[in-house]
């Protein structure tokens, strides 16, 4: 059973990279959760120079919302770049793991001495951030800017030989950058960057519960999951290039769904970043658990793409959902999602009440998402 894969030729020895953001300011988040599985680093985005208005942070600069979504306007660089090539690349590579640099792609003269700068130390890819989407609200949307990505690309292709990494974030224009990307020497698109601008106002106050000006931050975590798979299958039906999954995952099921949906790899931020490193040793075991009862696959590799060839038609007809006769506990959370009035309980001698499904239930499955995990009763009869 292996859990090895590669984005290209960056080889990774779990599918699992930490994202680039905040914890990834410093080495120290990554030396704590590559003991657990996390096989590689995006360094936060760097930029040569740091304008002085964006030395400070506006505050509050996180706002977690639904156990595992959140909302953030941070900016800048609180370290200078110049940290990453003294001391922390060279942290990163005493473990022997990928440290991929990401560097803003904005500034383009910058941009570019960056990575003459670090070419020098052997660094394993440059990942381009061009779609942070609050401060692309506020700097000219470069992730729907395919002119800018021409010559971003155009430029850093000369400069460097070492694998390019294109950051995009979902729009409706994503496969159009994309397909621009590949076109012009990109060697994988990391997709998606936080999404957004949202916002989210503290009631007591009626103030935005960002400190930012204009109350916008992105939007990371499970309530981007959906949209981030979507984007990696939309993405892996298109590129010949490598696509690498981001957004929302906490659980190995999502590593599963991102890799079945053609990603080669996947990065992890908010959950790492709420819940610690040590979501990395969890979800890794999981990852085991699901290659140990589905011996028909024994590596990660082998699950990349299955999906690809499962969207090409509707499907109209589905079975009903099945009740678990030894899990239903008759709570009923399944008949207040049942719009078709589908589900009843009965009773039971000396047991809880049982759903049962009547024949009018047109296989919606809205019943089997909101039973509760605990009881997790209804299944799906695909
Ligand atoms: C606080 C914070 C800071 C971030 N900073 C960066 C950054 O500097 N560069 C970048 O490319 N992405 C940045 N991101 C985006 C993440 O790398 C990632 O693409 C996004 O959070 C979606 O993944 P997630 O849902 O697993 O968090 C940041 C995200 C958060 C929450």
């Amino acid at each position: 059973m292996s859990l090895n894969t590669q984005v290209g030729k960056v080889k990774l020895r779990t599918p699992l990279l930490l994202a680039s953001g905040y914890i990834t300011e410093t080495p120290e988040f990554f030396l704590k959760a590559q003991p657990y599985g996390c096989a590689g680093m995006v360094t936060r985005s760097l930029k040569q120079h740091v304008p002085a208005e964006r030395t400070r942070v506006p505050a509050p600069r996180y706002a977690v919302f639904d156990q595992g979504s959140m909302l953030n306007c941070e900016w800048g660089n609180e370290k200078p770049w110049t940290y990453w090539k003294e001391y922390g690349v060279n942290q990163i590579k005493s473990t022997g793991c990928p440290i991929i640099i990401s560097v803003s792609g904005r500034d383009l003269d910058g941009c570019c001495n960056l990575i003459r700068s670090f070419d020098e130390l052997g660094v394993n890819a440059y990942e381009i951030n061009i779609s942070c989407s609050h401060s692309g609200v506020l700097h000219g949307n470069l992730n729907i800017d395919t002119v800018h990505l021409q010559h971003v690309l155009e430029t850093v292709r000369q400069v460097t030989e070492t694998p390019i990494w294109i950051k995009l974030s979902y729009s409706n224009f994503l496969l159009q950058m994309a397909t621009e990307a590949e076109s012009l020497g990109a060697d994988a698109i990391v997709c998606t960057n936080s999404i957004g601008p949202g916002m989210l106002i503290d009631t007591k106050t009626a103030k935005p519960k960002l400190g930012i000006k204009g109350g916008g931050g992105g939007v990371t975590g499970k309530a981007i999951f959906p949209i981030a798979l979507w984007c990696v299958h939309q993405l892996s039906q298109t590129l010949k290039i490598p696509v690498v999954g981001c957004g929302g995952i906490f659980m190995a099921d999502e590593v599963i769904q991102m890799l079945m949906a053609g990603a080669s790899a996947v990065q992890l931020y908010t959950a790492p970043a709420l819940k610690g490193p040590r979501v990395f040793k969890r979800i890794l075991s999981d990852l085991e658990k699901f290659l140990e009862t589905h011996p028909q696959y024994t590596s990660v590799r082998e699950l990349i793409g299955l999906t690809l060839d499962k969207t090409n038609g509707h499907r109209f007809s589905s079975p009903p959902p099945v009740v678990d006769e030894k899990k239903c506990t008759g709570c009923g959370i399944c008949i207040d999602a049942c719009a078709f009035d589908a589900i009843s309980l009965v009773r039971r001698p000396g047991r809880a009440a049982l759903a049962v499904i009547a024949d009018n239930c047109i296989s919606c499955n809205a019943c089997i998402g909101v039973c509760p995990p605990k009881f997790d009763a209804i299944k799906a009869s695909f």
